[in-house]
C-alpha cells in the first residue's frame, strides 16, 4: 500500500456528506499537483484543479461551496470537465465545441469506501479496495457506516485501538468514538489535513451531535 509515486496512491479526502451539497468542494495537493472534488448538480467528480486556459487554480481555500470557475477569466466548468461558460468568448477567446472539449480539466480519479471519500492524482490504476485489501476495505466501510454522528474531537487514548489506511489514521474508542485524521499528502499544505470525530447511532441523547 502507497509503495509507488504520490500519484498512483489513494489518500482521503473528506466525508461523502461534506460533498453533498449543491456545489460542494473539497480540495488537496499531491506533491505538486493541486486536486478538487466538487457536486455539480448532483455529480461528485474529481479534476486536477488547474484551470486548462492559463494554468491557474480554481478553487484556493481547503473546502467550501462554489461553481467550478476559474477566477482569472470566469470559465466555469460542467462535470465532464468541459468549459461551458465563458465571459466574452466571441472576442476573446473563439472558442466553438470541439475547442472547448480539447480544454476540458484534466480527471482524477474518486473512490467511496462507506462514507469515506478518498482521491487519487491518476486517472487509472488499481481501485480503492484493490490497494487497501478486501478486509481493510470491508472493515472501514463498516465503521463508517455505524458512526454516523459528527461531533467535538476528543483525543484518543491508549485503549484505543488504531487503523491506518492511506494518509487516514483512524482511532476507535471501546466506548464508542471514532476519530479520523487524514494527513495531508506529501507535498501539501497543513491546511489540507482533516480531523474529524465520529459518534455511534446509538450514542446518548447527550453526545455532539
Ligand atoms: S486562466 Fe482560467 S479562465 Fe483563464
Amino acid at each position: 500500500m502507497q509503495n509507488g509515486s504520490p500519484e498512483t496512491c489513494w489518500f482521503h479526502l473528506c466525508m461523502a456528506a461534506d460533498l453533498a451539497g449543491p456545489n460542494a468542494f473539497v480540495t488537496t495537493r499531491v506533491g505538486t499537483v493541486p486536486l478538487v472534488a466538487q457536486n455539480i448538480k448532483g455529480r461528485v467528480v474529481a479534476f486536477r484543479n488547474v484551470c486548462t486556459h492559463r494554468f491557474a487554480v480554481i478553487h484556493g481555500e481547503p473546502s467550501g461551496c462554489g461553481p467550478l470557475r476559474c477566477p482569472y477569466h470566469g470559465w466555469s466548468f460542467d462535470a465532464d470537465g468541459v468549459p461551458v461558460g465563458l465571459p466574452f468568448n466571441p472576442t476573446d477567446f473563439q472558442l466553438e465545441a470541439e475547442g472547448r472539449r480539447r480544454l476540458a480539466l484534466h480527471p482524477a480519479s474518486l473512490a467511496r469506501c462507506g462514507r469515506l471519500v478518498f482521491i487519487r492524482v491518476a486517472a487509472d490504476g488499481p481501485s480503492l479496495e484493490e490497494e487497501l485489501g478486501a478486509d481493510l476495505f470491508a472493515r472501514l466501510a463498516a465503521l463508517s457506516d455505524v458512526f454516523p454522528r459528527r461531533g467535538d474531537t476528543v483525543e484518543p487514548a491508549e485503549d484505543w485501538e488504531t487503523i491506518e489506511a492511506a494518509n487516514l489514521r483512524i482511532h476507535l474508542a471501546p466506548d464508542g468514538v471514532l476519530v479520523l485524521h487524514s494527513a495531508a499528502p506529501d507535498g501539501a499544505d497543513s491546511r489540507f489535513s482533516r480531523t474529524t470525530a465520529f459518534y455511534s447511532a446509538t450514542a446518548d441523547a447527550e453526545q455532539p451531535a
